[in-house]
């Protein structure tokens, strides 16, 4: 899905002159491989049809004189913000009507980090990523942002570094203690391929989607729990809690047999969470396998028991979720479906034989209806490539 109307046409009438850049990140789903990313576990993530685009040109030069500021105007909001582009500028509070911004901010003072100064400039930001979806909205923003800041400066930036630039901007400007998954499937996913990536190597594959006839649905509960947040820190504590116990550096380094052995020791919450992760690192790892041997017939069980898992171990599920993933189960031509993303909220990812995807999409939403009265939406994608900047 393309913007409403070219970017580089909005940027022309909002500022009245042409944009020299125009820099585009999707958001991504993962097929599986859920809460393992701050583990350093495997994840197989892949992008998808959805994306946030900035187009941006140097600030005039009466705008050039005192301290750096660059004009970000929000499609979405229909507004403006001015953010400062000096290496100190602080986050604002993330409820802020720009606190959206923050995560350019982030980015920003990355480019700074590592110094490089940004020259004041002038953007329209569109995205198509819903947001609150699961879909990583935030990371496309800050990929898209570190992409354009690496073609206005000259500071080529090598696509790993990049996507971490963008994970430390997460975690000091948006405060949340993210894994490096979603900047990574941002920015590394190429068209066709699912991104098997080792989270604590950081070594990458590119796995090929074998069949054509497959597409990815992609369904979002319309809710989201509260706690989600908090939640999140509290999962990634709490494993990290689990490895100090095991005496290791994350639980991508111990076996089921030594997460069994030391039940007792790791507590009802800490032997759970442990657990979902070495379990779910494995389902990740049989996936890449089953892919890669065009064994789709492999993929529906193990995204079930990666459900499975998420909702009885990992407890970041709820019923909505667990209904949408049920309805899903139940269509014909449906090979898997599982909670994506963070949980409490969003919705599953689903792989559905194409020709069967509309009726598939229209069952689960009336079913999602019938038994909650509320509205799901739904889409359907293929995977798509990383970041770029537009010719
Ligand atoms: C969010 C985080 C990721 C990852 C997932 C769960 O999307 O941003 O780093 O931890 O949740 O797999």
């Amino acid at each position: 899905m393309q913007p409403q109307q070219p970017i580089r046409q909005l940027f022309q009438q909002h500022y009245g002159r042409l944009p020299q850049w125009v820099a585009v990140a999707p958001g991504r789903v993962n097929l599986i491989g859920e809460h393992v990313d701050y583990c350093g576990g495997f994840v197989l993530p892949m992008a998808i049809e959805r994306f946030t685009s900035i187009a941006a040109a140097p600030a005039p030069a009466d705008r050039c004189a005192g301290p750096a500021r660059a004009r970000l105007w929000s499609t979405a909001l229909q507004r403006t913000v001015e953010i400062q582009l000096s290496a100190t500028a602080a986050p604002v509070p993330t409820a802020a009507a720009d606190g959206w911004a923050n995560y350019v901010r982030g980015v920003v003072a990355g480019f700074s980090a590592r110094g490089v100064c940004v020259p004041a400039f002038d953007a329209v930001i569109d995205s198509t990523v819903p947001l609150g979806g699961g879909l990583s909205s935030s990371a496309a923003l800050e990929v898209a942002t570190a992409t354009l800041l690496a073609a206005m400066t000259g500071h080529a930036i090598a696509p790993l570094e990049l996507a971490r630039l963008c994970q430390q901007a997460e975690h000091e400007y948006a405060g949340v203690p993210c894994g490096i998954m979603d900047q990574c499937a941002s920015t590394l996913c190429q068209e066709d391929h699912l991104l098997l990536l080792d989270c604590r190597s950081l070594e990458t594959k590119q796995v090929p989607f074998t069949r054509p006839d497959v597409v990815v649905l992609i369904t979002n509960s319309n809710v989201r729990h509260e706690h989600s947040c908090g939640a999140y820190a509290e999962r990634r504590a709490e494993c990290e809690r689990a490895a100090a116990l095991l005496g290791v550096e994350s639980l991508r380094a111990v076996t089921l047999e030594q997460v069994e052995a030391a039940r007792a020791s790791l507590g009802a919450v800490g032997y759970r969470c442990a657990r979902h992760v070495v379990t779910e690192i494995a389902r990740t790892v049989a996936a890449a396998a089953a892919l890669q041997n065009n064994n789709w017939s492999a993929l529906g069980p193990l995204m079930a028991a990666s459900h499975a898992s998420l909702r009885d171990d990992y407890k970041v599920s709820c019923l909505e979720l667990d209904l949408l993933v049920e309805l899903a189960c139940a269509q014909p031509g449906v090979i898997g479906s599982r909670l994506t993303g963070g949980g409490f909220g969003g919705g599953p990812v689903t792989l559905v034989e194409a020709a069967r995807a509309a009726a598939a999409a229209a069952a689960i939403a009336l079913g999602y209806r019938l038994q909650t009265g509320r509205e799901c939406t739904l889409f359907t994608t293929r995977p798509v490539g990383g970041a770029r900047l537009e010719p």
